[in-house]
C-alpha cells in the first residue's frame, strides 16, 4: 500500500533553525571553551594554551591552522593578517588543523572538538590525555587524521569509529589503555577507500583481525602489536599493498597469509605457537595446535552435571549424560560434527565450542532464561567465565527420528554473523532432547524494547538491528540449497549483542515439530501477532509467512508497540497494520511512530523511516503473493539507512553508536 505523504514534514524542517543557533558560535570561541577542559587541572599554566585568547591575534593562537570559508588557509605571513585581532570575531574562518603532541594535556578529550566543522588534522598524541575517546568525534565531517597514540585513553572503540571512513586517512590510537575488540562498522559494506595507516598497538585489544580489514583498499600501514588479538590471520590481507605490518605479541594462531612483501619475524614473533608459516616454522605440527578442539562430549555432560546442583531438569538427561561422561567418549572428528551413539542416547557435536573443557565447565551453574510451550531455556555459566544457552525440548515435541535428525545436522552446520549457532544437539533414549548454542548477552529485541532490560534506542541502532535480522533470514532463506523456514521469527527471538549487531535465534525448529507441538506454537505465534493471515487455512510455515513475521517485527521496531495480546489492557489484540492503516488514512502518520525514534533525526522522509515503515507494510500484506522477497527486503533496510549526521546540528546524540 502507498503512503500518503502528510504535509506534517513541511514542519518537520527544523534545519535552517539549528544552522542559525551553530552560526552564533565560531571556531575560535569554541576552540576558548575547550581550552579550559583539555588543560585540566593545570590549563592556565600551559604556555602553549595561553595563547588561545581573544586578546591575542589568530594567527598567534599556538598549534592551529585556519582555514577560510572557500577553503584557502589563512595566509599569516602578511604582518596585517598576523596581527589582525578582528579576525577572531570572523565565523567565515574556522580550524583546519590542531597539532598539539607532547604538551602535557591533561583530563579527558573535550567532545566539542567535534563541533570543529572545517577540522581535518586532530594531533592529541604523547600526553597525559584520560578516559574514553568521545563518540561526537566519530561524527566528525572531515576529520582525515586523527592521531590520539601515547595517552592513557581508556573504555572500548565504538562502531561508530568507521563513520569516519568517507574521509579518514590516518588513524593512530597507540600505547593507550584501550580494551574490547576493533568493532564492526554499523554500516554495511564500509571499505574506508582513503584509509592509508591504522595503529592500534600497545592496547588491551582483543578478538579476532576484522575480515573487514581487507577491504580498506588503501592501507599500508598496519599495527596491531601488543594487544590480546586472538584467531587468524585473514588471507585476503595479502591482497593488500602494505609496508608497514607488526601483528607481533598476540595470541594469534593459524597459517600465516603468503604476504608478497616477505615481512621478517619481527611482524609476527610473541603469539601462540599455533601461529605458522614463512616466516615462522613450516605449519604442519604446529597447525595441529591450532586446529580448533570441539565440543566434547565430556563438555556437554559437564555442562549437565553443572547444572544439576541449581536445576531441576528432566533427570533421565542427566542420567544419560552423566554416564556417557563417566565413560570418557571421545569421537573421532569428522569433517563437519561429530557424533556418539552411546547405550543411552545420542550425541550430534557440531562446528566450535573451543573455549569449552570439561574442567571449566564442571562446576558451571544455571539459570531458566525463559519458557516456550516446547521447552525451556537456561543459561549456563562456565566456571572460566564462559557462558552457554542449553535449550531443552520437551518430551515428544519433536517429529520421527528419520525426520529431524538430518535437518537437526543442517541447522548445525548454519554458520552466518547473524544466526546463533548451534552448537551441539543431545537426545536421550526416550526422546528428551537438548541443545546447545552460544550465548548473546545483551538480551533480546523483546527485552530492549518493552521489558526490564529497555533502554534508549535511536533510529540508526534500530535500522542496524533490522537489517541484521533480515541477513540472517535471508541466509536462512537464500544462503543454502533447500531454504531453512525461521516459523517462529518474533523480537523475543531476535538477540541483540553489545554492538547492536541482531542474532536470530529458535530458526528451523517449527517444521521439525510434531503436529501437536506445531500447533500450540503457532496458536502462541497467533496471540503474539506474528502468525501470517493464511496460517489460518494451511498449516505449514514458508518463506512468505516468514516475511509477514518480519513485517511485524518491522513495524515493532518501528512503532515501539509490543504486537499481539496486551496483557495488561483487556486482553485486547494488537494488530499493527491496522494501526498502521487507520493512521495513514487519517494522515497522523508521524503519530505511529515511537518518539524516542524520532528524538535527533532530521526529518522522517531524509532518515529512511517512512521508507521503513512502507517496506513493513509491504511484508505485512494479507496477500502472500505480493510481499516482497527477504533479499529485497535485505536490499531496502540497506538503502534506507539514516543520513550521517552532522554534529553541528545535533551534538548531543551520536548517529551510529
Ligand atoms: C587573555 O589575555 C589577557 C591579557 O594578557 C589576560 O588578562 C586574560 O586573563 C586572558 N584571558 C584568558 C581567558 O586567559
Ligand atoms: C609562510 O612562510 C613560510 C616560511 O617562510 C612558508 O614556508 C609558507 O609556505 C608561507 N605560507 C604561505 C601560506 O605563504
Ligand atoms: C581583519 O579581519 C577582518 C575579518 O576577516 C577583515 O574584515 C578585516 O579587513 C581585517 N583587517 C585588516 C586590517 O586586514
Ligand atoms: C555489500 O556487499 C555484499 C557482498 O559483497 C553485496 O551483496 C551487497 O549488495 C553490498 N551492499 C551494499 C549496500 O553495497
Ligand atoms: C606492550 O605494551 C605494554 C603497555 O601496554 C608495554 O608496557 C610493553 O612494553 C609493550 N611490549 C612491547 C614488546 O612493546
Ligand atoms: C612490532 O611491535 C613490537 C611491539 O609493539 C615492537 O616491539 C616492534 O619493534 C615492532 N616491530 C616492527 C618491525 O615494527
Ligand atoms: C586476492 O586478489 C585476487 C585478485 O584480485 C583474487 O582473485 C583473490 O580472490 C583475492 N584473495 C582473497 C583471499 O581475497
Ligand atoms: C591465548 O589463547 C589461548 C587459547 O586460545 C588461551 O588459553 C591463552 O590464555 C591466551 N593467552 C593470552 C596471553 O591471552
Ligand atoms: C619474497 O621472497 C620470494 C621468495 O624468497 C622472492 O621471490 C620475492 O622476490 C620476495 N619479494 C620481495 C618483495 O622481496
Amino acid at each position: 500500500m502507498a503512503i500518503r505523504l502528510p504535509l506534517v514534514f513541511s514542519i518537520l524542517c527544523w534545519m535552517p533553525v539549528l544552522l542559525a543557533a551553530a552560526q552564533l558560535t565560531t571556531d575560535a570561541t569554541l576552540l576558548l571553551e575547550i581550552k579550559g577542559t583539555l588543560g585540566g587541572q593545570s590549563s592556565g599554566d600551559n604556555v602553549l594554551l595561553s595563547t588561545w585568547n581573544a586578546s591575542i591575534p589568530l594567527c598567534q593562537w599556538r598549534g592551529i591552522q585556519w582555514i577560510k570559508a572557500d577553503g584557502t588557509h589563512v595566509n599569516c605571513n602578511t604582518s596585517l593578517v598576523r596581527t589582525n585581532l578582528t579576525l577572531y570575531r570572523d565565523p567565515s574562518i574556522s580550524a583546519y588543523s590542531i597539532e598539539l603532541p607532547a604538551v602535557g594535556l591533561e583530563g579527558t578529550i573535550p567532545k566539542e572538538l567535534a563541533k570543529l566543522s572545517s577540522l581535518q588534522r586532530l594531533y592529541l598524541n604523547i600526553n597525559m590525555l584520560t578516559g574514553p575517546i568521545p563518540l561526537e568525534l566519530f561524527n566528525s565531517l572531515s576529520l582525515a587524521v586523527l592521531s590520539l597514540g601515547q595517552n592513557r585513553l581508556s573504555g572500548s572503540i565504538p562502531p561508530s569509529l568507521w563513520n569516519l571512513c568517507g574521509h579518514l586517512v590516518e588513524l593512530d590510537l597507540d600505547q593507550n589503555e584501550l580494551v574490547g575488540t576493533i568493532p564492526d562498522p554499523a554500516l554495511p559494506n564500509v571499505t574506508c577507500s582513503s584509509l592509508q595507516k591504522l595503529d592500534f598497538s600497545d592496547n588491551h585489544l582483543e578478538g579476532s583481525i576484522p575480515s573487514f580489514l581487507p577491504s580498506f583498499r588503501s592501507l599500508q600501514d598496519l599495527d596491531l602489536s601488543n594487544n590480546s588479538f586472538s584467531g587468524t590471520i585473514p588471507e585476503a590481507l595479502a591482497n593488500l599493498s602494505l609496508s608497514v605490518l607488526n601483528f607481533s605479541h598476540n595470541n594469534l594462531t593459524g597459517a600465516i597469509p603468503n604476504f608478497a612483501q616477505n615481512f621478517s619475524q619481527d611482524a609476527f614473533v610473541g603469539n601462540s605457537p599455533a601461529l605458522c608459516g614463512a616466516p615462522l616454522q613450516a605449519c604442519g605440527k604446529a597447525r595441529q595446535i591450532g586446529h580448533r578442539p570441539r565440543l566434547s562430549p565430556g563438555a556437554v555432560a559437564g555442562i549437565v552435571i553443572g547444572l544439576m546442583a541449581f536445576l531441576v531438569v528432566a533427570l533421565s538427561i542427566l542420567i544419560a549424560l552423566g554416564s556417557s561422561h563417566d565413560r570418557k567418549i571421545r569421537g573421532e572428528f569428522r569433517n563437519e560434527f561429530e557424533e556418539e551413539e552411546t547405550g543411552e542416547g545420542r550425541l550430534v557435536l557440531f562446528e566450535g565450542g573451543e573455549h569449552l573443557t570439561v574442567e571449566d565447565v564442571l562446576n558451571a551453574t544455571g539459570q531458566v532464561l525463559g519458557k516456550t510451550s516446547y521447552g525451556t531455556v537456561y543459561k549456563a555459566k562456565l566456571v572460566q567465565g564462559g557462558t552457554i544457552v542449553l535449550r531443552l525440548l520437551k518430551e515428544g515435541t519433536l517429529s520421527s527420528r528419520e525426520l529431524f535428525l538430518p535437518a537437526i545436522t543442517d541447522l548445525g552446520r548454519l554458520r552466518h554473523g547473524n544466526l546463533v549457532p548451534l552448537r551441539a544437539f543431545y537426545e536421550g533414549e526416550r526422546g528428551e532432547k537438548l541443545l546447545a548454542y552460544d550465548y548473546i548477552p545483551k538480551g533480546s529485541l523483546a527485552d530492549l524494547l518493552h521489558g526490564s532490560g529497555r533502554q534508549h534506542l535511536s533510529w540508526a541502532r534500530r535500522q542496524k538491528i533490522a537489517l541484521g535480522a533480515a541477513r540472517g533470514l535471508a541466509h536462512l532463506h537464500t544462503g543454502l540449497e533447500t531454504p531453512i523456514i525461521h516459523g517462529n521469527l518474533k523480537s523475543k527471538n531476535v538477540l541483540v549483542d553489545e554492538y547492536y549487531v541482531a542474532h536470530l535465534t529458535d530458526f528451523g525448529l517449527a517444521g521439525l515439530m510434531s503436529p501437536n507441538a506445531a500447533a500450540e506454537m503457532m496458536a502462541a505465534a497467533s496471540l503474539q501477532g506474528y502468525k501470517a493471515p493464511e496460517l489460518q487455512k494451511m498449516k505449514k510455515a514458508n518463506t512468505k509467512t516468514d516475511i509477514y513475521s518480519f513485517g511485524i517485527f518491522l513495524l515493532e521496531i518501528l512503532m515501539g508497540k509490543r504486537p499481539g495480546r496486551n496483557a495488561s489492557a483487556s486482553d485486547e489484540i494488537v494488530d499493527l497494520p491496522s494501526i498502521v492503516k487507520a493512521a495513514v488514512l487519517e494522515e497522523r502518520t508521524m503519530q505511529i511512530f515511537d518518539p524516542e525514534i524520532l528524538r535527533g533525526i532530521r526529518s522522517p522522509a531524509d532518515d529512511g523511516l517512512l521508507h521503513a515503515l512502507q517496506l513493513a507494510m509491504g511484508c505485512c500484506a494479507p496477500s502472500p503473493a505480493v510481499r516482497p522477497d527477504i533479499k529485497e527486503v535485505v536490499r531496502q533496510l540497506e538503502e534506507l539507512r539514516p543520513k550521517m549526521h552532522s554534529p553541528l546540528y545535533t551534538p548531543r546524540t551520536t548517529a551510529l553508536d
